[in-house]
């Protein structure tokens, strides 16, 4: 029979999407008991059906607490556990006065073991079991997150944050530097165990054009892991990324033309999209992750939620700590 068990309490489960029906609380469910065998859920019903189904197994009594799925979380960046909730005025200014200080002292492999094991703990406790990850421009801080979850058995997708312009000095790599890192980072981590890997240009102001051009190329000799970048998060950042690649019809563009649009792509904030990007990124179905409190924390302005579900996009809920103001996915 393996080595199975049932737990019992409240469970809550769905049958579909609350967002796809007309009320949210039609597609919720609440059973009495989850059947385990060999690590996987075997299924989940009433009592009796799971002790029929695994009839050897031992019950576990979680009676008056809930049972149900870990919250995952599609963006984070696990080096700002320190500093979140930090005020800033702007982006730009956040990220100078702020980040950049703090994402500095994850060269120091002792130190970004301390965060990451102190981030996953914070994050277990509030019931979220797999996030997406920004680490630093340090190598060492993607050991030390990947790690860090090895340990504890979780799931985690995370890469190596690459940035060779509009970064304090000791916060740069360069073209070749970020390509070669990342992909010895590939090569240790995709696929060990539950971690994945996410090739991690920042976003585009931080990135010169032979950088973005070397994330494209190792995403397409790489197609197995995911992207993870920022779009179109403030107003001035927009106008920030117009004035450094002229040629670009948009801030999507600046991906695009260097491969940097997919399917495995994550989109974060993706707030104020012209057009032309919301139709792109529809047909290449392409991630959009959904940041509420960092968009109202440091005032980027609201995600169209309603338009963009309507018109078919594909989209993640996050935090994005420490931008975000909570470890919580509520
Ligand atoms: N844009 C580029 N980097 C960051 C970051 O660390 N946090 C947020 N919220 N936006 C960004
Ligand atoms: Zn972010």
């Amino acid at each position: 029979m393996g080595n199975g068990y049932i737990l019992k309490g409240q469970v809550l489960a769905f049958s579909a999407s609350p967002f796809a029906g007309e009320r949210p609380q039609d597609a919720a469910r609440i059973l009495d008991a989850v059947a385990v065998q060999d690590g996987r859920i075997a299924g989940a019903g009433t009592l009796a059906e799971m002790q029929v189904l695994l009839p050897e197994a031992e019950t576990v009594d979680h009676s008056g607490k809930l049972i149900m799925a870990g919250f995952v979380d599609a963006h984070v960046h696990y080096p700002q556990t320190a500093i979140i909730a930090s005020w800033g005025k702007r982006l730009i200014d956040w990220l100078n006065s702020y980040t950049f200080p703090e994402e500095m002292r994850f060269g120091d492999r002792g130190y970004a073991d301390e965060i990451a094991s102190r981030y996953l703990d914070l994050t277990a406790a509030h019931g979220t079991t797999t996030v997406c990850s920004y680490c630093t421009i340090h190598p060492e801080s993607v050991d030390a997150f990947f790690s860090a979850a090895k340990v504890r058995g979780q799931r985690v997708a995370a890469g190596k944050t690459c940035m060779d312009r509009n970064a304090p000095e000791g916060l740069r790599d360069t073209a070749q530097s970020a390509y070669d890192d990342s992909e010895a980072l590939i090569a240790r981590w995709h696929g060990v165990d539950r971690l994945e890997y996410a090739i991690t240009p920042r976003f585009s102001p931080t990135s010169t054009p032979e950088q973005l051009e070397a994330m494209g190329a190792l995403w397409a000799k790489h197609p197995e892991c995911l992207m993870q970048t920022h779009l179109s998060e403030q107003t001035d950042e927009i106008e920030w990324v117009k004035s450094l690649f002229p040629q670009a019809r948009d801030y999507l563009d600046t991906y695009e033309e260097f491969g940097l649009l997919g399917a495995k792509g994550l989109y974060g904030h993706a707030i104020h999209l012209e057009e032309r990007e919301r139709h792109r990124l529809r047909d290449y179905g392409a991630a959009l992750i959904h940041c509420p409190t960092s968009n109202t924390f440091i005032g980027s302005g609201l995600f169209d939620m309603a338009g963009l579900m309507a018109e078919g996009h594909r989209i993640g809920l996050a935090t994005d700590t420490g931008g975000g103001s909570s470890f919580s996915i509520f």
